[in-house]
């Protein structure tokens, strides 16, 4: 049976001044799939990431995500639509722990169901108890629990990725954007990241978007990618396609071997 899509990029173009960021981009992404997009620096992957999360407005095109239209949606909607990012420069508040920045993460998701539940004091008592309980399930799989008291900014650079990670895994999403998950790891963690997208991916059944450099993650990790070079798609397909496809080692991967 073919696959439904998820997430459907239909025609996006997005520019800053002169500057032509993504020219008309499409890319379908099917429900439970893992799909990575790479290209140079300045390619336009953040910047697609940025569309589908409401950040930039394209000025042509559409994102749907489950068949409906997320484009110029505000941030909590986005999160209803049941989409979580990662950013490629870590955005969590630093000054507080572990569990706190986790437990944004859930009330995120709450929205305005969360501020309404406050009225009825035992319904927001209960979905506080059901919030907590849920972070501390993505605190056990994501293997923090030692740290899960700590203040973010005390704690190593591998380690404050995967607490972003775990923020965007508390807000129950469907789809999941990781800008460069394993971006400034060295080996083990990036290893150990890896383990933790496959393990998300088979175990929480999430749609994956993945930004990223390290070109052994993507392909052992991707079952589809898309190759983005000067704002414009110049590929797209299966890992070992891709892989001997002469314009992308052009554009993109012969950059490795100078
Ligand atoms: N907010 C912005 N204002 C102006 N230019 C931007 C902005 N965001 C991205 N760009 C430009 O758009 C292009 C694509 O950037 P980006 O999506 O960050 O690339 P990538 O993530 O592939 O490295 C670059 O030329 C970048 O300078
Ligand atoms: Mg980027």
């Amino acid at each position: 049976m073919e696959k439904a899509t998820h997430v459907k990029i239909k025609d996006i173009s997005v520019s800053f001044g002169g500057i032509v960021a993504l020219s008309a981009v499409s890319f379908n992404v099917h429900k439970g799939e893992l799909a990575a997009i790479i290209g140079p620096n300045g390619a336009g992957k953040t910047t697609l990431f940025n569309c589908i999360f409401g950040i930039y407005p394209p000025q042509s095109g559409d994102i749907l995500v489950e068949g409906k239209s997320v484009k110029n949606l505000k941030p909590h909607k986005i999160a209803e639509a049941g989409i979580a990012r990662t950013f490629q420069n870590i955005e969590l508040f630093m000054n507080m722990t572990v569990i706190e920045n986790l437990m944004l993460g859930r009330h995120m998701h709450i929205g305005a169901g969360f501020m309404s539940g406050a009225l009825f004091y035992g319904r927001a008592c209960r979905e506080e108890i059901s919030n907590r309980e849920k972070v501390e399930e993505i605190i056990e799989f994501l293997e923090i629990e030692k740290v899960r008291k700590m203040r973010v900014s005390s704690l190593p650079y591998g380690i404050q990725k995967r607490i972003e990670l775990g923020r965007a895994l508390a807000m129950g999403p469907r789809v999941l954007l990781l800008d460069e998950p394993t971006a400034g790891m060295n080996v083990e963690e990036t290893e150990d990241m890896a383990r933790f997208i496959i393990d998300i991916k088979e175990e929480m059944d999430l749609t994956i978007m993945m930004v990223e450099h390290d070109m052994g993650v993507v392909m052992d990790l991707a079952e589809k990618i898309m190759v983005l070079d000067f704002g414009l798609k110049i590929a797209e397909g299966p890992p070992e396609e891709i892989a001997k496809n002469p314009k992308v080692i052009r554009a993109y991967l012969g950059e490795e071997e100078a």
